[in-house]
Order: structure tokens, then sequence, then C-alpha cells
């Protein structure tokens, strides 16, 4: 990150707790200490690791949970960009994602509007779109084909985002991310894996490009993969790792039928 220019000054980072939040935490703090920006907002509904060794008065941590009007309200008070990774990150029921994952981005992006925010970085997933078959290659402009309750709740994410771009000023930037990982467990992963530092590449792009609405894949240097990622190579990511120096020691071999893998095969638990 280090030659990246004029980085929005303050910028909430929701979901900081997480796997890929801490990354995004720890990659944030490093422009913080070295002042490229100015304010670190990290916010989570579970506790949040200080990403520096002390405190920083640009540093703030929240726990709270971003399913209110009024949580949505507090956490982007004062910022200019919002990087928005909290959620459940995998099928679940409607009673867990309705919050977090419908409810969340529809607050946030209300909020966003009410306090100015430039720009939306908002953690979409290949299951927005895992209903596309394996052996097809899409793009940015492909249709959303959600495989699961919780791909279909980041597609509601995308539009969500579409229509306040369409509607307002806050630029989207909507990131399908594929398998972001520390390691590659299946062979799908060849055609799907992101690594974190990666993500922060694509994180950078998404913080700094200039742009009104844009979908771009969470993809590493997968060339030959499902996704065609020039929309976001256009934007200025260039991303440095590839799949197979992240290999785990045993692999999941299976092949599917659709890109979403085994998310997109299981039938619809009756859970509801
Ligand atoms: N890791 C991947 O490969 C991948 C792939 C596609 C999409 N994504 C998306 O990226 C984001 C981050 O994924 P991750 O792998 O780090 O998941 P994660 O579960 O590790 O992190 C999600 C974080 O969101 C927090 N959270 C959940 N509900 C919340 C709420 N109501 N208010 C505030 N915080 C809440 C959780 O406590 C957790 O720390 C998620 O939105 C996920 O759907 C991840």
């Amino acid at each position: 990150m280090a030659h990246t220019p004029d980085l929005p000054q303050a910028i909430l980072v929701t979901g900081a707790a997480g796997n890929i939040g801490r990354s995004v935490a720890r990659h944030l703090a490093a422009a913080l200490t070295e002042g490229r920006i100015a304010r670190l907002r990290l916010v989570d509904i579970a506790p949040i690791d200080n990403p520096l060794r002390e405190d920083h008065p640009g540093l703030e941590r929240m726990e709270l949970s971003l399913s209110t009007r009024a949580a949505a309200d507090q956490a982007t008070r004062d910022m200019d960009a919002v990087i928005h990774l909290a959620g459940i990150p995998s099928e679940s029921s409607w009673d867990k994602l309705i919050d977090a994952n419908l409810a969340g981005p529809a607050y946030l992006w209300d909020a966003c509007v009410a306090h100015g925010v430039d720009r939306v970085l908002f953690a979409s997933s290949n299951h927005a779109i895992g209903m596309h078959p394996s052996d097809s290659r899409i793009d940015h402009s492909a249709a959303l084909r959600p495989d699961s309750r919780y791909g279909a709740t980041k597609a509601f994410g995308e539009l969500v985002a579409g229509l306040y771009a369409a509607k307002t000023p806050v630029r989207a930037y909507c990131m399908r991310i594929g398998s972001c990982f520390e390691h590659v467990t299946a062979r799908r992963h060849m055609k799907t894996f992101q690594s974190l530092a990666d993500f922060n590449r694509l994180i950078d792009t998404g913080l700094t490009a200039d742009y009104h609405y844009e979908v771009v894949y969470g993809l590493s240097d997968i060339p030959d993969g499902y996704w065609d990622n020039s929309n976001a190579h256009r934007l200025g990511y260039a991303p440095q790792d590839h799949p197979s120096d992240f290999l785990d020691e045993s692999l999941n071999e299976n092949d599917y039928p659709f890109q979403g893998g085994e998310v997109a095969e299981a039938p619809l638990s009756p859970d509801g």
C-alpha cells in the first residue's frame, strides 16, 4: 500500500473482528500510523483486537450490532469511506440473515447518505452469482443468480448499492469475494481464491479509484477461472498472489456443476 495515493481520511471498517476484517484493520492501521489517513473506526458486534500495539488518537473501536438505524448512524458519523464486511458469512436462517445481512446494509446506506459518506465498499459474495454453471466464464455484468438465502442477501446488498448510487452521491464498489482465506483447501479454490493481501489490494483500489458504481470480483491472479475480472483491473487492481502458493496439505477434490460449489448444490434447508 506504500504507493496508494489520496486515501479517504476517515475510514470505517465494519466486521473488523472477523477473518477478513482483522486483516483489513491491520492494513489500514499501518496507513494511520504512517499519517496517510487521519481516522480509522473499527466496528463489530464482537470484541475487536487493537491492530496496533498501543492506543492511537485516530483509532476507534466500537462494539455495536449494525442491525439498527441508530447503530448505523453512530458508526458512519464523520466517515468518508465505509468498508462493509459485517454480516453472516454463510448460509443461515432468515431470522439471523434478516438482521445482519438485510437490515444491516439497508440502514447503513441511509446513514451514509445522511452523513455525506463518499463511498461504500461492500463485501458481496460469489454466492450472489453462484447458480451460474461452472463451465461458463462471467464478468461484472453477469446477472445476479444467488445459490442460497445467504447469496440472496448479498444480491440484495448489491441492489441497494446500485439504488443509492443511482439516486444519491454515495459511490458503491461491490466486491464479489470468491474464497478469501489463509489457505486453499479445495480444488474449487483454484478458480475462486483470493489471498488476504490481494483483498487489501482490492480495497486500496476501491478506496482510491474514480467511479460511481462498480462490481468487481474478489479474486487473486487467476486468469482462467470462473470470473473475468477485467473491470477490477481497469480500475487499477493488480493481484499478486496465486492459489498454488497457498495450498493446504489435503484438498477437497470435488467438482461441482455450479460456480457456488457445494452451497449451490445443497437443497434449501426447511429452516426458513
Ligand atoms: N471469506 C470469504 O471467502 C468470503 C467470501 C464471500 C463473501 N465474504 C463476505 O465478507 C465479509 C467478511 O467475511 P469473513 O470471512 O471475514 O467473515 P467473518 O464471519 O469472519 O466476519 C464477519 C464479521 O461480521 C461480524 N458481524 C456479524 N453480524 C454483525 C452485526 N449485526 N453487527 C456488527 N458486526 C456483525 C461478526 O462478528 C464477524 O466478526 C462477510 O460479509 C462475508 O459474507 C467473505
